[in-house]
């Protein structure tokens, strides 16, 4: 006999059924080491609702922080004048790069003074060169011996005192940058000589710095750069990444970048970098990153910057309000000196960000792109929306001397619409175009009473 209650019991059971996914991959085991599967997976939330990343250049570079961080490559590989000059003019004739090491003190630096200045900036993030081309690592790595910050020069672990700082005294997430390449590393030069079918480097170097690195330190963003010409099987990057993403301590929450072999840039890997200071200016299909520097001409610290080398801040809001209407985070770089300060002027432009952001940080955190990213009828005006919320943000560059901002894009409704600029917060005047569009009335305010000056955001509610 059947049992009368179980038809009644079947049903919600079935539809259950029907309702959970299909299969459920056992954890641990999610990737396979192949683009196809690697490139599929979904990039954890919290990065295109962060936005907005600092970045970090140091290392032994900073230490002659003359020309570029490029200076070893620049002074013994390529012989440029200007750098070959600054040695002969400077330093004993048998000065070399590894000479440099030891003058890497690092002495006034304080991650907790570092991590106060990244909080005030407003970014989520941060990304420090654990090891950039010249090899030199900022960590205790177990693999570059006495070529490392815990060994030579600072004498400390640089990257466990910011890891520390940065997640004791922020909410900012913590993440590295390494370079899979070194210049001048004896391995990696033989196996280049074999046309990278010999794989020294990676086996006994780089494959376990990274390992090393991860386990240790266990980054949120993972930012490879410097493949050396070789193809990401010899790096076997997606053997890595597998390892990454199944089962390593920071599975679920990190982030990598593209740069992972000659040729996955811009095609594999996690959100796309494309190229230094990529801004296409127009919305992508695909998460990106446009990482760009403070200094125009330089990564790492260079005393010989002059003033007009900087960015200025109305440049810098430029950047990130064209970014992130694009679908793109911003990854801003500074250069921190040898001593470990950073320079007033990159803490300057750091804190005034903080400023635009406290304002305007409505406009960028969390927010989606719109159905158009830039104004059809005013220039310098970029749009993003929270659907949820029904609001379009307008961040516009100029304040229009006619105190009237014509936005060619958002469709009013009668009734409906506000418009509200942040920081200000009364709800402003506007006219439907003729067409599409709207005019809105701005307020007439004395520079005192300006939200902010470098641009400005108008919130726009059940707007089309
Ligand atoms: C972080 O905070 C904990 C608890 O206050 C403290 O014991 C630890 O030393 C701090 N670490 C760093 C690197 O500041
Ligand atoms: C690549 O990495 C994976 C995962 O660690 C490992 O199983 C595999 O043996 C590696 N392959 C080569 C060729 O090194
Ligand atoms: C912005 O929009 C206009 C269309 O009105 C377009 O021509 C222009 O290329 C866009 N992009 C930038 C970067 O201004």
């Amino acid at each position: 006999m059947l049992n009368p209650e179980l038809p009644g019991l079947l049903l919600p059971l079935l539809l259950l059924l029907l309702l959970l996914p299909a299969r459920c991959p056992a954890r641990g085991a999610r990737f396979d080491p192949t683009w196809e599967s690697l490139d599929a997976r979904q990039l954890p939330a919290w990065f295109d609702q962060a936005k907005f990343g600092i970045f970090i250049h140091w290392g032994v570079f900073s230490v002659p922080s003359f020309g570029s961080e490029w200076f070893w490559w620049y002074w013994q590989k390529e012989k440029i004048q200007k750098f070959v000059d600054f040695m002969k003019n400077n330093y004993p004739p048998d000065f070399k790069y590894e000479d440099f090491g030891p003058l890497f003190t690092a002495k006034f630096f304080n991650a907790d003074q570092w991590a106060d200045i990244f909080q005030a900036s407003g970014a989520k993030y941060v990304v420090l060169t654990s090891k950039h081309h010249e090899g030199f690592t900022l960590w205790g790595s177990a693999h570059s011996w006495n070529w490392n910050a815990a060994d030579e020069g600072p004498k400390r672990d640089v990257v466990q005192e910011l890891e520390g700082a940065v997640r004791n005294r922020t909410d900012l997430r913590f993440g590295l940058y390494y370079s899979l390449f070194e210049w001048f590393h004896p391995l990696f030069l033989d196996d280049q000589s074999s046309s990278f079918q010999k794989r020294q480097f990676p086996v006994s170097k780089m494959l376990p710095e990274l390992y090393e690195l991860v386990n240790k330190y266990r980054p949120e963003v993972l930012w490879s750069d410097g493949d050396g010409g070789a193809p990401d099987g010899y790096w076997n990057s997606t053997g890595f990444l597998a390892w990454l993403y199944n089962k390593s301590p920071v599975r679920d929450t990190v982030v990598t970048n593209d740069r992972w072999g000659a040729g996955t840039i811009c095609k594999h890997g996690g959100y796309y970098t494309c190229s230094d200071r990529y801004n296409p200016g127009h919305l992508l299909p695909h998460k990106w990153e446009n990482c760009m520097t403070i200094d125009k001409y330089s990564w790492g610290y260079r005393r010989n910057a002059a003033i007009c080398d900087y960015l200025t801040i109305e440049e810098l809001v430029k950047q990130l309000v064209e970014t992130v209407s694009c679908g793109g985070n911003l990854l801003m770089n500074i250069g921190p000196t040898q001593d470990g300060t950073i320079s007033p002027i990159f803490e300057e432009r750091l804190r005034q960000m903080g400023t635009w952001l406290k304002v305007n940080g409505e406009a960028i955190y969390e927010t989606s792109t719109w159905r158009s990213q830039n104004d059809t009828v005013t220039p310098d005006v970029w749009y993003t929306c929270k659907p949820k919320e029904k609001s379009v943000y307008a961040m516009f560059l100029k304040w229009p001397t006619s105190g009237q901002l014509f936005l060619g894009q958002p469709k009013a409704i009668l009734g409906s619409t506000e418009v509200k600029l942040l920081g200000h917060g009364q709800p402003l005047k506007w006219t439907s175009l003729e067409k599409n569009g709207i005019v809105v009335a701005l307020p007439h305010l004395p520079s005192h009473q300006m939200p902010c000056r470098w641009g400005w955001a108008l919130a726009l509610t059940n707007v089309i």
